[in-house]
């Protein structure tokens, strides 16, 4: 079947970039003690997050409980929330997942702690844990060496928790486009965290794992051996925004729309932020330039065009942003080209709870 046989909006992955993508990844991770935690979040896909471990991902990183119950459902052993889970039904059915696999989670705060140690020891399971540590992005995490020092005590002294090390993610660094401030920045954030580290090893406290990182520091964090995992997840598909950086990833997802309106100075096209997710900006249509483009819920409206399509015409868009788009359907054509060749389950579609 081709691509034109698909009912739009329709979401596409470009197979041989796809299988580029992961070895450039592979490439990256072979001379470095790095290991690769990919995040669900930017797949949602039971059958590549399986592919991922194939290529020897040490396990999975997840945003969210529903996501981690995907993981585990099909089959996946180490799974880490790189999250705050504080919901007391949350932490109950967490605890009960630790049992069909080693689950990980993040903490923050002292009193969550106690709340997963009691969860914990009443479903009679291990709970691996990691501190936050803030390094920038001011969002989840404590900022202080203390503070992580006392929350790796409580967690060393709970009998159903398991103190692992420390999650430091620097999203704020991803998107740089200057790689030149990218690697200051991810080097100075290497310094605090060493001195960190120094403090828990002398605290008795040592720190197992290092967990963070995305596709826009991979190489720098392979190269600089302080981090143990990984966690990039964009890589894999890519997207517009990711686009304008430097990385040996090429763009394998695309929105395949249709034309429905062309007129002089404008084309409209049947996809919108309801199929294409806009969150860190608008997608990059192929084929046709515009010198803007407005969105609306069923509709994205090329201004200006260097070229009018006919209507009926299929138009490709590059994604703004690859993790919110995907959560917009349910399977992911597998192209070669104009073929349809296969098709994915995005099992993890709308897992956000
Ligand atoms: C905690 C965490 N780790 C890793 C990533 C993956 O980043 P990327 O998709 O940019 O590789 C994200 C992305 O938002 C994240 O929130």
């Amino acid at each position: 079947m081709t691509i034109d046989r698909l009912t739009t909006p329709a979401l596409l992955l470009e197979e041989s970039v796809f299988n580029r993508n992961r070895a450039a990844m592979t490439e990256i991770l072979q001379d470095s003690t790095l290991k690769l935690r990919p995040h669900y979040k930017s797949h949602k896909c039971a059958a590549i997050a399986k592919m991922q471990i194939a290529d020897g991902a040490a396990g999975m990183t997840c945003a969210k409980l529903s996501e981690a119950e995907d993981l585990a459902d099909c089959g996946i052993e180490d799974i880490l929330i790189a999250n705050q889970i504080t919901d007391p039904w949350k932490i109950r059915r967490g605890a009960q997942l630790a049992g069909d696999c080693r689950l990980t989670v993040c903490m923050d705060d002292p009193a969550n702690i106690d709340a997963w140690e009691k969860a914990a020891g009443e479903a009679g399971t291990m709970v691996h844990c990691l501190v936050e540590y803030e390094i920038g992005m001011r969002r989840c995490g404590v900022g202080t060496t203390e503070e992580v020092l006392a929350l790796a005590a409580r967690l060393a002294a709970c009998p159903h928790l398991i103190f692992d090390g420390i999650q430091a993610y620097a999203g704020h660094i991803s998107h740089m486009e200057d790689p030149a401030e990218r690697a200051g920045l991810t080097a100075e954030n290497s310094i605090k965290l060493r001195l960190l580290l120094d403090r828990l090893m002398e605290a008795g406290l040592p720190a197992r794992t290092l967990s963070g990182g995305s596709t826009g520091t991979a190489q720098l964090k392979a190269a600089e051996g302080l981090y143990t995992e990984l966690q990039a997840g964009s890589y894999l598909f890519m997207d517009a925004t990711y686009r304008t950086l430097d990385l040996p990833f090429g763009n394998a997802l695309t929105v395949l729309s249709t034309v429905v309106s062309a007129k002089p100075g404008l084309v409209v096209v049947d996809a919108g932020v309801k199929s294409c997710g806009v969150d860190q900006g608008m997608p990059l249509p192929l084929g046709i330039t515009a010198e803007e483009i407005v969105a609306s819920e069923e509709h994205f409206q090329l201004h200006r065009p260097d070229r009018i399509p006919s209507v009926g015409e299929k138009i490709r868009l590059i994604p703004g942003h690859c993790c919110s788009t995907v959560n917009l359907y349910d399977k992911i054509y597998v192209v070669d080209g104009e073929k349809v060749v296969d098709r994915i389950a995005v099992t993890a579609r709308g897992c956000c709870r």
